[in-house]
């Protein structure tokens, strides 16, 4: 179990790398993450993270429409899915994401609660939310407090 009071944008996407070198560790080249929170709690920025880690430059954009962006990586495949707009899971049958999910690759996955039924169980399970701090930090006063997030991972 891993958690993390996560200030501001830059440090969720700092987080990303501790994360990709905890999932690396632990599952090597290939790993179902499941990624929960509200609209807005910070699961694409956290994977912006691990990929800007993997070396990936250029954008990271959404999958809210598409529902999959993969890409492919220095450090190896990583399949970001957002299933927000997922109408059943058997769509993600008809999609063919089960050659996906039988090969290598980090395979990230917001609204996993969408797919249930169809997507194989998580190896980890990352867990986003709002948080506000007790009181405002001396060297930041400046940031807005209720705009902090807070992370906790559950390896399986
Ligand atoms: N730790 C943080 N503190 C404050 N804002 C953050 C933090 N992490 C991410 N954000 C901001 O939250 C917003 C939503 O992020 P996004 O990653 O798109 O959320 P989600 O994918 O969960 O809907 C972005 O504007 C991003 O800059
Ligand atoms: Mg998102």
């Amino acid at each position: 179990m891993l958690k993390r009071i996560l200030r501001d944008e830059n440090a969720t996407v700092a987080f990303g790398s501790e994360l990709y070198d905890a999932i690396r560790h632990q599952y090597g080249d290939r790993a179902v993450i499941y990624l929960h929170g509200d609209l807005g709690a910070g699961k694409t920025t956290l994977v912006r993270g691990i990929l800007r880690m993997m070396n990936h430059v250029g954008a990271v954009k959404s999958p809210t429409y598409t529902l999959l962006e993969p890409y492919q990586t220095d450090w190896g495949e990583v399949y970001h899915f957002d299933l927000y707009r997922l109408k059943s899971p058997e769509e993600l049958e008809f999609l063919g994401f089960d050659d996906i999910f039988a090969g290598p690759g980090f395979k990230f996955i917001e609204w996993p609660g969408q797919g249930q039924g169809w997507l194989p169980a998580a190896d980890v399970e990352v867990s986003l939310s709002l948080h506000t701090p007790q009181e405002k930090s001396p060297a930041t006063p400046d940031v807005d407090a209720a705009m902090q997030r807070q992370v906790s991972v559950h390896f399986a």
